[in-house]
């Protein structure tokens, strides 16, 4: 699967790790960027992510800041992104099952490798369950 990861600085190191894991898993990981723990702004990083999904080039995205918050926040900005932070693996699969989320987000300072490891496991083998969740994600639009 196309799978593009962005960080900011603060997860410039487990952005890392994601994307060697990814292509260890046999996916198609793009890494764009940062690529140095030099201070960026994560919206920069966020928004290139979320418009690469938006537009189709890549099925999903990983995105990771220090809470995992500020990335969240940026790429649901972007038309067509539900972008999910999981805290741990249940919230991975709840967000695929239930969200429909494209995009998933991680805590890079209260997250650790292998919480990630098993959430992105999870998140890949977790399917969007329609029915009842469809309904309600039709129901997400900007509203003003
Ligand atoms: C950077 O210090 C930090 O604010 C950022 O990584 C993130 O946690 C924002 O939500």
């Amino acid at each position: 699967m196309k799978i593009a990861v962005g960080s900011d600085h603060a997860g410039f190191e487990l952005k890392n790790y994601v994307v060697e894991w990814l292509k260890e898993k046999g996916h198609d990981a793009v890494d764009m960027g940062p690529f140095s723990e030099e201070s960026v702004d994560y919206p920069d990083y966020a928004r290139k992510v979320a418009l690469s999904v938006a537009d189709g080039t890549f099925r999903q995205g990983v995105l990771l800041c220090g809470t995992g918050i500020g990335v969240s926040i940026s790429a649901n900005k972007v038309k067509g992104i539900r972008a999910a932070l999981a805290c741990n693996p249940e919230f991975a699969t709840l967000a695929r099952q239930h969200n429909n989320a494209n995009i998933i987000c991680f805590s890079a300072r209260f997250t650790d490798r292998e919480t990630i490891a098993r959430s992105l496991e999870n998140w890949f083998a977790a399917d969007f369950e329609g029915g009842r969740h469809e309904r309600r994600v039709n129901k997400i639009e900007p509203c003003c």
